[in-house]
């Protein structure tokens, strides 16, 4: 079970919601699922406007690194992640700062997700 933890000028308080593990559902299935106003279009990983910004909060190895294609063309073309974040998060498992929540699944672990 991961908590997931929604934080947002947008929203009244922080609201920090549970994934049941290996249910894999995107980010955007589990903010719809429990209201959270994040914003979404194509939900096909090709409008970019559902990025958002996922922290790791776990000590352990980051689970949720790979990126989609989709998503290292719509970030990088959008400026929010660098060719080397890409490579990094492909090399060295080190999670990029900016995500599609459309395209990003939840895994077992706890994680900031900031919009
Ligand atoms: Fe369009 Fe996620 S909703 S990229």
């Amino acid at each position: 079970m991961a908590n997931v933890t929604f934080t947002s000028p947008r929203m009244k308080k922080d609201l920090t919601v549970y994934a049941v593990a290996g249910d894999t559902k995107t980010l955007l299935a589990v903010a719809k699922a429990h209201a959270i106003p994040l914003d979404f279009e194509c939900e096909n990983g090709e409008c970019g406007s559902c990025s958002v910004q996922v922290g790791i909060l776990s000590d352990k190895a980051p689970y949720g690194v790979a990126l989609t294609e989709k998503e290292k063309t719509v970030l990088r073309f959008a400026g929010k992640i660098t060719a080397q974040q890409i490579e990094d998060a492909e090399t060295k498992d080190m999670p990029p700062p900016w995500r599609l929540a459309c395209q990003f699944v939840v895994r077992n672990e706890d994680i900031l997700v900031t919009f």
